[in-house]
């Protein structure tokens, strides 16, 4: 069994994977930190770009920060910071950014937390993508289960979400219990009990 504040999703495609950044966004709160994992192109700064974007603006460019380490942009509530530590020459460069203030106060997403080293924070939301074909793997751990059901919302297909009792993800109780879970205004108490989601297949 998964941990609690764990769940797995399939994100089948671009579109999915950008649905799925966009809920993340709206559901993180300023002292949030994402940290997100996984291998080269496997679609962490995909997920980070339309995060920022359902923050800061739909409009907001969205460059790589490969080069520059952290790219900075203002939302309502808090900055938000993206992160990609991938060329970090130092753990004590972490301090030097300023990532480790930002994460007490902004929503930072990192790419490549590996080199956060010491400064790794205990707390944070962690999203592993993994490549699967052509698809990819997403699973979260530590996070609040509203924003582990947004997610599930965000991935489901149009078609899926009608059809009663199918979606993007699944819980790992029973298929009764999941048919009062996932529908698509659960009430607060029909997530007692919640414990994570599995992928369906694409
Ligand atoms: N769910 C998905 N299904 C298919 N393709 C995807 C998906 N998510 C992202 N991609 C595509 O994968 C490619 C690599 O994505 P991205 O640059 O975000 O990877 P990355 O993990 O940030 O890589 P790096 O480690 O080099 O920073 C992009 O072309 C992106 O559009
Ligand atoms: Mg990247």
């Amino acid at each position: 069994m998964r941990p609690p504040g764990s769940a797995e999703y399939l994100l089948c495609d671009e579109d999915q994977a950008s649905r799925f950044g966009a809920a993340l966004g709206r559901s993180l709160r300023a002292g949030d930190t994402v940290l997100l994992e996984g291998p080269v192109g496997a679609g962490k700064s995909h997920v980070a770009r339309a995060a920022i974007r359902a923050i800061a603006g739909a409009a907001t460019e969205v460059p790589s920060p490969s080069f520059t380490l952290v790219q900075t942009y203002p939302g309502p509530a808090c900055d938000v910071w993206h992160a990609d530590l991938y060329r970090l020459t130092s753990p004590e460069e972490v301090l030097e950014l300023g990532l480790v203030d930002a994460m007490e106060e902004a929503i930072v997403l990192v790419e490549w937390p590996d080199r956060l080293g010491p400064c790794l924070p205990p707390h944070a939301i962690r999203l592993r993508l993994q490549p699967e074909g052509d698809a990819r793997r997403a699973l979260v751990c530590g996070a609040r289960d509203e924003l582990l059901k947004a997610l599930c919302e965000a991935v489901r297909s149009p078609q899926r979400a009608r059809r009663k009792g199918r979606s993007s993800c699944r819980g790992s109780v029973g298929a009764r219990q999941r048919g009062r879970i996932w529908r698509a205004t659960p009430r607060p108490a029909a997530m007692s009990g919640w414990q994570g989601a599995a992928a369906l297949p694409c």
